[in-house]
């Protein structure tokens, strides 16, 4: 039995859906542990290519098991649309394929609304995905949050506290001259929502734990990266949960003891959406040239994503961070064509070489580059690591080297058959 847990290392992005749906393979259950619709998992079958905001990339295999932990918070009706395409693939979901944790929060309208003007507040633009995490969280830390188990409960109860939230906001709206969504439709909604999403709500900790006490090999994905942690990535500019490796006990509600292993995912290259640091960006030519080649657009929002080269010393940051046991390189085939691959080792600071990012002094610190020799040939096509060329196994070889933790996966292109499995996870 493995219990695995999925991290992104960098600003999110990395390639997760596409692994953890190749890796539900072999999986019993699959559960996200934070984070909402702000995420965006693609996952590519054939001519189809499904973006999954809520549900765990796992629910593209029908025997896999999929659990919305309690660390999430959820659109509902962004939720229902996406089990709707699901089940046109894969057919109806039973409620034992699927549990939404009754501890989830929930968003709501006014959460959607109020992201824009938090913007406003602290004058500092973070460029959020507007989905409303931020202000969902916010109530959640509140103590005002409401919860998936509340949509089913006493109606009564439900009108009074989504009532609650629509006031806890309203001198924010007021402030900023906007008019507030209705507490009333609101409610409706929820009726609409606890009708169609009840028979899924239940309790997501027992039935990880009971999956994980028979033996059930489980994957718990993680949604953006680690560098937008609230606690660990380049605060302000993150998201509003645990998005490394640290959230998945608390999110999925299961003992630390119970994770058998950490994969970490990079890309080959950087990217970030939004604003706030991102030392290795490359605003030119060779941007643009990994957004073209990469197709580096927003799976959630279509925004352009910034470009630039890999960053090892925040990977190594976030290696250690997360306990990470193997990585998995994806997009490696957009390096091709590139005669020299430029990789940032380190950072100097004040007369000193940092092996780690300096999150908190990154204004002050410039990164220190290494080129390593870059490859011609097309590797779309590799499934083995005897099938990449030689200076494409020397780039492998280098990155595991500067981090310390060998390479078990390598995406050379977006279907599930594109990869070349070094060492399966499932199988350590
Ligand atoms: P929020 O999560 O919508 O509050 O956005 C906070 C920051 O995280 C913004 O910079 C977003 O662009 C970024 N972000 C949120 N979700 C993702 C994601 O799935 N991938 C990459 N960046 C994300």
């Amino acid at each position: 039995m493995s219990v695995i847990a999925v991290t992104g290392l960098q600003w999110g992005d990395e390639g997760k859906g596409k692994l953890v749906d190749l890796l539900g393979e072999f999986a019993g259950v699959t559960a996200r542990f934070q984070g909402g619709s702000n995420a965006g998992h693609t996952v590519v079958l054939g001519d189809r290519r499904v973006v999954l905001h809520h549900l765990p990339s796992g629910a593209m295999r029908r025997h896999v098991r999929c659990v919305l932990g309690q660390g999430m918070v959820i659109d509902p009706s962004t939720l229902i649309e996406e089990m709707h395409t699901v089940e046109s693939i894969n057919g109806p979901f039973v409620p034992n394929r699927l549990t939404i944790s009754r501890r989830a929060h929930v968003i709501l309208p006014i959460h959607r609304q109020a992201d824009a003007l938090g913007e406003r507040t602290t004058g500092v633009r973070i460029g959020t995905t507007l989905r409303g995490i931020g202000p969902a969280y916010e109530d959640k830390a509140g103590r005002r949050g409401l919860r998936m188990l509340d949509l089913t409960g006493d109606p009564g109860r439900l009108r009074a506290w989504i009532e609650a939230i629509h006031d806890a906001w309203a001198p924010r709206f007021e402030r900023h001259g906007l008019e507030m969504p209705g507490a009333a439709g609101a409610f409706d909604m929820c009726t609409e929502w606890g009708k169609a999403l009840g028979p899924y709500i239940g309790d997501a900790s027992l039935v990880l734990h009971e999956e994980i006490v028979k033996g059930t090999n489980v994957l718990l994905e993680g949604a953006q990266g680690t560098l937008l942690d609230i606690d660990h990535g380049t605060y302000p500019f993150v998201t509003s949960s645990n998005a490394s490796a640290l959230g998945a006990p608390a999110g999925a509600g299961i003992a630390p003891s119970c994770i058998t292993s950490v994969l970490g995912i990079t890309k080959a290259y950087t990217t970030r959406v939004g604003e706030g640091p991102f030392p290795t960006e490359e605003k030119g030519e060779a941007g643009d040239r990994l957004r073209d080649a990469g197709h580096e657009v927003g799976s959630t929002t279509g925004r352009p994503r910034r470009c630039g080269w890999l960053d090892v010393a925040a990977l190594r940051y976030a290696v250690r961070l997360n306990g990470v046991t193997s990585i998995a390189l994806t997009k490696l085939d957009v390096l091709t064509g590139l005669h020299e691959i430029k990789v940032s080792t380190g950072y100097r600071l004040r007369g000193r070489v940092l092996s780690e990012i300096p999150l908190d002094d990154l204004d002050a610190a410039e990164p220190v580059y290494e080129t390593v020799e870059g490859w011609g040939e097309d590797i779309s096509g590799a499934r083995d690591l005897r099938d990449l060329p030689a200076k494409a196994r020397r780039y492998i070889a280098r990155l595991e080297g500067w981090l310390g933790v060998p390479a078990s996966l390598v995406s050379v292109g977006p279907e599930r058959g594109q990869t070349v499995i070094v060492k399966n996870p499932f199988r350590e």
